[in-house]
């Protein structure tokens, strides 16, 4: 039989209770194969290289929709007919993974955008706090690029995602969007407040954090399922 609708315990792509996000910042995708690939996701059975690969897919699919405003020039192509009016990016694009578990969405959209340039930030959280620790930054002195991608799968406090915007912004970057995969609603809050001017381009946003800072009901650890370190 042909399923006319998402099974209900499958995706929750906006919790209506969560009425009081900034929908003007949040852009949760209603992409089929997004909520498809998400529910395989997020299954407990889904081994490290299974996971890997629908990350690196979800990923593609969310960078598609984070990037529709991008920036064009007109640029005149010789086809074997003749001219043809073309198009190419105006704009330079920095993909920024939040180590470890952005890793697994850059080489999906990097193959869409071959110029665009990577740079890593490393963060991980405190257990007992919650809060992040930076323990790896490589930027180049002076912005090098127009748009920063920010890419981390998970965005439960906020506080990763939110660190990484200022340590972009104190680089002197202008424009800076983010992309994940699993949203909380107390992330969404923490990064909108934090940084207004900051987009995010998610794949769902789930219920809430439980008491030891997980996505509830999420999918468990990215980093760790993405490396086998669980
Ligand atoms: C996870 C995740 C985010 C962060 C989200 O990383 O990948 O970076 O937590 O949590 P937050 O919104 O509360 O800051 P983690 O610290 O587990 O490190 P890892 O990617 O190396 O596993």
């Amino acid at each position: 039989m042909a399923l006319t609708s998402l099974p209900r315990d499958v995706t929750i792509p906006v919790n209506p209770t969560h009425g009081d996000l900034n929908m003007a910042l949040l852009h949760v995708s209603t992409h089929p194969l997004v909520r498809h690939k998400i529910a395989l996701l997020r299954d407990t059975r889904t081994d490290p290289k299974k996971f890997r690969e629908l990350v690196r897919e979800i990923a593609i699919l969310l960078c598609y929709e984070a990037t529709a405003d991008l920036a064009l020039e007109e640029s005149s192509v010789t086809t074997p007919m003749g001219q043809a009016v073309g198009h190419r990016l105006r704009e330079q694009i920095g993909l920024v993974p939040v180590l470890r578990a952005g890793l697994g969405m850059v080489e999906g959209i990097w193959e869409m955008m071959p110029a665009a340039e990577v740079w890593h930030i490393g963060l991980f959280r405190d257990e007992r706090t919650l809060k992040p620790i930076e323990y790896y930054r490589k930027l180049p002195v002076s912005p090098t690029v127009d748009v920063c991608l920010i890419l981390d799968p998970m965005l439960a406090t906020g506080g990763s995602a939110s660190a990484t915007a200022k340590i972009l912004k104190d680089w002197g970057a202008k424009r800076i969007k983010y992309v994940g995969i699993i949203a909380a609603p107390e992330g969404v809050k923490k990064l909108s407040t934090d940084h207004p001017d900051v987009p995010m381009h998610v794949g769902a946003v789930d219920d809430h954090l439980n008491d030891i800072g997980f996505i509830v009901p999420g999918l468990g650890d990215a980093g760790d399922r993405q490396f086998g370190t669980a």
